[in-house]
């Protein structure tokens, strides 16, 4: 495998043809690292399952460069849907909606509904154009760790999850630190109003906003890998409150002070920073052999809604 660390136009057109050939990239996005393979190649997206150690019955998001594409990939799009693809993408969601005939199972886990999403982070974007311009439909993407573990938010958390499973001629591409670092929210787009299936940087407020509809509640149907729990976990134990542990990690706001001998794993002023510093704050805890990690959750709405989604995912072990 190799690292890309300083992307110019030629290594992404270089790294589309990779992925057209069948091989493997690991790409930057603005939510977390994601490990790409040809959507249309069933053998490469196997191998995204193998490297990653996921059950195959798990769908994967299949990510574009433009909207244009989206119709591809499903064979309905209720209104609202088209509404929120104008508003939030690209951006960190992603939208559940019935698949079409290229959707195969390989992708949706045998399910009769794909996840689709344009990313934010430049380099994926200008890799999927290259993508595109090379006659590829969509790139299918997990987040680049190995099954229940963290998310990778650098190229070096990626390689450190599974550098040592990718081929040699398989590709990293460094993009920096993810400047959300929660994963996308996933919107099931099935019914008459929009459901949240993973909550994230996009939220109920801004899906009312955008649609005029509120999120639906009911739990649904659907297979979603990141909704089990016992995911996003790291080695140490995740404790979730206020209490002095000397010798633990420790994870708050910064305007928390550090209780005595406890040590602090990341300082965020808000909570936007607070979700770019919290998977990379689990691995330097792991990095640092701590049994055990202190988090204190932001209170609130919106991105902190997320963030305590995945705390609660870090502790159930
Ligand atoms: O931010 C993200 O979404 C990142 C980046 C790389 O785009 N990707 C990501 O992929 O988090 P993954 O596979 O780790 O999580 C995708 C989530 C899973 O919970 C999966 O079950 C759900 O989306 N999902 C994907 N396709 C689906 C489908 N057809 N129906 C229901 N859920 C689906
Ligand atoms: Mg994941």
């Amino acid at each position: 495998m190799t690292i890309i660390s300083h992307c110019t136009l030629r290594t992404l057109t270089d790294a589309a043809t990779a992925l057209r050939e069948g091989r493997l990239v690991v790409f930057p996005t603005e939510t977390v690292y994601g490990l790409g393979a040809d959507a249309e190649n069933e053998a490469s997206v196997r191998r995204i399952y193998e490297v990653k150690g996921r059950p195959l019955d798990h769908p994967v998001i299949v990510h574009i460069g433009d909207l244009k594409y989206l119709e591809s990939w499903v064979s309905e799009i209720p209104d609202y849907a088209i509404q929120l693809a104008r508003d939030f993408w690209p951006g960190s969601m992603t939208l559940v909606l019935p698949r079409s005939d290229l959707a195969k199972d390989f992708i949706t886990g045998g399910q009769e509904s794909v996840g689709i999403r344009i990313p934010a982070h430049p380099l994926a974007l200008q890799l999927l154009k290259e993508f595109h311009l090379q006659g590829g439909k969509g790139v299918a993407a997990p987040s680049a760790n190995r099954f229940g573990e963290v998310s990778p938010t650098s190229a070096e958390a990626a390689q450190e999850e599974i550098g040592a499973r990718l081929a040699n001629d398989d590709l990293i591409l460094d993009g920096g630190h993810c400047v959300v670092g929660i994963e996308s929210t996933v919107i099931d787009c099935r019914g008459e109003r929009p459901r949240i299936l993973r909550p994230g940087a996009i939220t109920e407020k801004m899906i009312f906003e955008a649609t005029g509809l509120e999120v639906d509640d009911e739990p649904s149907s659907l297979r979603v890998s990141g909704s089990l729990e016992n995911h996003y976990a790291p080695r140490a134990r995740v404790i979730v409150g206020s209490s002095s542990l000397p010798g633990a990690g420790f994870l708050a706001l910064a305007k928390i002070p550090t209780p005595d001998g406890m040590i602090r794993l990341a300082l965020p002023e808000t909570v936007d920073e607070y979700g770019r510093v919290f998977y990379r704050s689990l691995r330097e805890a792991d990095h640092q052999g701590l049994e055990t990690i202190v988090i204190v959750a932001p209170e609130g709405e919106g991105l902190a809604t997320a963030i305590r989604d995945r705390i609660e995912k870090a502790r159930t072990k």
